[in-house]
């Protein structure tokens, strides 16, 4: 196990605890859903979505990885910095301010309007670099990034006008609705098909689209269905993010696939407070103690990414039980009731305090945890911030 800290918080003992043995497992688990070949590119935006990218980067990589996915250019570049030499698609724009950086670092854009084809044009004439391979984006339904369906002749044409300068290596569009996809998967559907007719526009190139909700709900169903056009059946592509962190990207326990999730947070109990009954707890007060009580302070608050709206729902993990948050949650810390754990045995100041993932047989998930707090598991994962150190597991 190493300890990265290099966010500068070394003292304290409230872990991101990341098993990259597991980052290998799900990615492994991505690409047993398709046949070998298929284009399968990892997201490892945000930091790995809060994971640290340069670690999952590298585990990804040897776990095959031939892709990796970013949003910023900065996130490629810190890719760079890290050591990566593979290719890394950005999918964010690159512009005027960018694009240089983009080709200096060889990144892959994911071009998705003409003004980044201009940008790219002009940093290719100053810096003179090698032909510059290329995906393009279609808008297909989203309505967020892409270059709608119609401009497809013009854009082959300025491949042709550019064809010395860059190589279209890849297109590729975004579901919105991946989890739509039981029966009818009516927009994921749409999407699809309209995509498959660009698609067919462009045969010699990669094609890709499904993110890891898309990957476990409809590639197979795709692949199976009479009903989609035959260009449609060109292996499509997978661009799974939050599945390689272990968050269940569908609707039911199928969807697991045997993806396991990857980042546990502990923490551990800093100080100990005997309250009588009708006593108060943090802020507010939110909660006040219907019998004599015992408290215990976890070091964890919501600048550390456990949200305040969380205050008086969620559990912790201790000695294998699960154990009430109560009171309000704090910037730095948060109370959790220790009486019925400190009558069985007394709770000492430094006891272990799992908020996610699993300790004995039970488990926090961050869907448990966005549930409860009325978000989705991707904003539970990118806010555990940067005061809490990285520790991994290979
Ligand atoms: C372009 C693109 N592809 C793939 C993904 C991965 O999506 P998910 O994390 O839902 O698998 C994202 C994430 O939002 C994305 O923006």
């Amino acid at each position: 196990m190493t300890n990265r800290a290099s966010n500068g918080f070394h003292y304290r003992r409230s872990v991101a605890e990341i098993d990259l043995r597991r980052i290998e497992n799900n990615y492994r688990a991505f690409a047993a859903l398709v046949p070998e070949a298929t284009f399968i590119c990892p997201m490892v935006k945000a930091n790995a979505y809060g994971h640290g990218d340069n670690e999952v980067a590298k585990a990804l990589r040897h776990a095959g990885a031939k892709y990796l996915g970013v949003a910023l250019v900065e996130e490629g570049e810190t890719l760079r910095r890290g050591g990566d030499r593979g290719p890394v698609l950005v999918f964010g724009p690159a512009d005027m301010g960018s694009a240089e950086a983009m080709l200096r670092e060889n990144l892959t854009p994911v071009v998705s309007a003409w003004d980044q084809l201009e940008a790219l044009e002009i940093a290719h004439a100053e810096l003179g670099t090698s032909r510059v391979s290329l995906h393009f984006e279609f808008n297909t339904g989203m309505n967020r990034l892409g270059f709608e369906p119609h401009e497809v002749p013009k854009l082959k044409e300025w491949l042709v006008k550019m064809a010395k300068a860059y190589r279209l290596d890849g297109v590729c569009t975004h579901l919105f609705s991946g989890n739509d996809a039981g029966e009818a998967s009516k927009y994921s559907d749409a999407q699809l098909s309209c995509f498959a007719e660009i698609a067919a526009s462009f045969p010699d190139v990669i094609v890709h689209a499904l993110n890891s909700s898309g990957s476990v709900n409809i590639w197979k169903r795709l692949q199976d269905s009479k009903n989609v056009p035959a260009s449609a059946r060109k292996p499509l592509g997978l661009r799974p993010g939050i599945g390689i962190y272990g968050v269940n990207p569908g609707n039911d326990e199928n969807a697991m696939i045997g993806l396991k999730p990857v980042m546990s947070v502990k923490t551990h109990i800093i100080s100990l407070h005997r309250i009588a009954k009708g006593d108060n707890v943090s802020y507010g007060p939110s909660w006040t103690a219907e019998r004599d009580s015992v408290v215990g302070t976890v070091p964890f608050g919501y600048a550390d990414g456990y949200r305040r709206a969380l205050s008086n729902k969620a559990d912790v993990l201790m000695r294998g039980r699960r154990i009430k948050q109560i009171g309000t949650v704090c910037m730095d810390y948060f109370m959790i009731d220790l009486t019925d754990l400190d009558a069985e045995k007394p709770v000492k100041s430094g006891e272990e305090v799992v908020l996610l993932g699993e300790q004995g047989r039970e488990q926090i998930t961050a869907d448990e945890l966005a549930q409860l707090a009325g978000t989705i598991p991707y904003e539970i994962l990118t806010g555990i911030s940067d005061r809490v150190t990285k520790t991994y597991l290979k």
